[in-house]
């Protein structure tokens, strides 16, 4: 396999050759200079200072010519969230935080490219321009600009194409191999409701409402502090009544576009709702809380249960829909019943 390094360090060049080669085959190239085209199943590496203006303006020319390439690890030494945030913009399908976490990945993506060239080709890019769409839109939202509806309804329909052609099995794999953090729970939770939604023949408005719904569920935590936000380990008291102000942060960001629905904002804000009244942030009950809630609730609960996080393992589809089950009077039964299909098949 060819990796395509690329970099603004001209000494960061000898030690990835070192590192890599003879296994791989490396190719390198300074941001910059020279104009070189790679075959699109090589992997592109990418370790430049992304807090600076020029490498990163210098890194959208060398990707516009690279957009065929389906594989762009990027090098993040400061693994923090807008970090993440702007390799994610940029293109990124995987990010680590030291040159010699590349390894495990490469090894992971020429199994998967030999393992599945066929089936996930329509999915990974599905996956990559989803994630992009969402970074944008996430981005925006952490420099305290305005952002793009479409963006997020871009990302909706990429998913809902992803999960039509090939089903949710291999969206759930594939989000979990390349994706992290956020992002990762965001591509999850609209599968997951996407899939849920298609699985209950909902209208194609409907499918649409709730993935959308779903893409922007948590888009308030683009203003929870990064240091609550990428705490690799559990929240303690205060800081999990910050993070609970995510769902009125975000309804209060969303309600300033003009085109927003009285459906998506009802998502955004209540999904953390319960039908006894023991959620937040407006403690409704049963009555109160709409079936797009409702569906977007289970969705959420059960992508984040399934999820890589640093500090656990991922809980198998099946555990995860135990806990669901277990849940008396905070979910809508029926609904929880007709997850099962969802959660349990491949
Ligand atoms: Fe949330
Ligand atoms: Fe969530």
């Amino acid at each position: 396999m060819l990796v395509h390094f690329v970099t603004d360090e001209p000494t960061k060049i000898p030690a990835i050759r070192a590192m890599l080669e003879p296994q791989y085959r490396v190719e390198s190239r300074l941001l910059g200079k020279g104009n070189t085209k790679i075959s699109s199943d090589a992997v592109l590496m990418v370790d430049a200072d992304l807090r600076k203006a020029a490498p990163v303006e210098q890194l959208k020319l060398v990707l516009q010519d690279l957009l065929g390439v389906s594989e762009k690890l990027f090098v993040v030494q400061s693994h923090l969230h807008h970090m993440v945030a702007q390799a994610f913009a940029l293109g990124a399908t995987a990010v680590v935080s030291r040159p010699k976490e590349a390894i495990p990945k490469l090894v992971q993506i020429e199994a998967a490219q030999r393992a599945a060239q066929a089936d996930s080709a329509a999915t990974s890019s599905a996956i990559t321009n989803s994630a992009a769409a969402f970074a944008s839109v996430f981005s925006a939202v952490q420099a305290g600009k305005l952002f793009m509806l479409s963006d997020a309804e871009n990302a909706t329909s990429e998913i809902i194409n992803g999960i039509e052609q090939n089903g949710l099995g291999v969206w759930l794999d594939d989000v979990r191999r390349y994706h992290q953090g956020t992002f990762q729970h965001c591509l999850l939770v609209t599968g997951v409701a996407v899939g849920f939604a298609l699985d209950i023949k909902f209208p194609d408005a409907d499918v649409k409402r709730l993935g959308l719904a779903a893409t922007l569920h948590d888009i308030g935590k683009a203003r929870i502090p990064l240091a609550i936000l990428d705490k690799p380990g559990r929240l303690d008291p205060g800081e999990e009544e910050i993070m609970k102000r995510h769902p009125v942060i975000g309804y209060e960001l969303l309600k300033a576009l003009p085109e927003i629905s009285p459906e998506i904002l009802d998502g955004v804000r209540h999904h953390h709702e319960y039908l006894d009244g023991s959620g937040y942030p407006d403690a409704l009950t049963a009555p109160e809380i709409s079936d797009l809630v409702r569906l977007l609730t289970i969705s959420d609960i059960f992508a984040a249960l399934i999820e890589q996080r640093p500090y656990r393992p991922p809980m198998s589809r099946h555990d995860a829909y135990k806990i669901l089950c277990a849940m008396d009077g905070k979910l809508e039964p029926s609904l929880v019943k007709a997850f099962r299909n969802v959660a349990l098949r491949a």
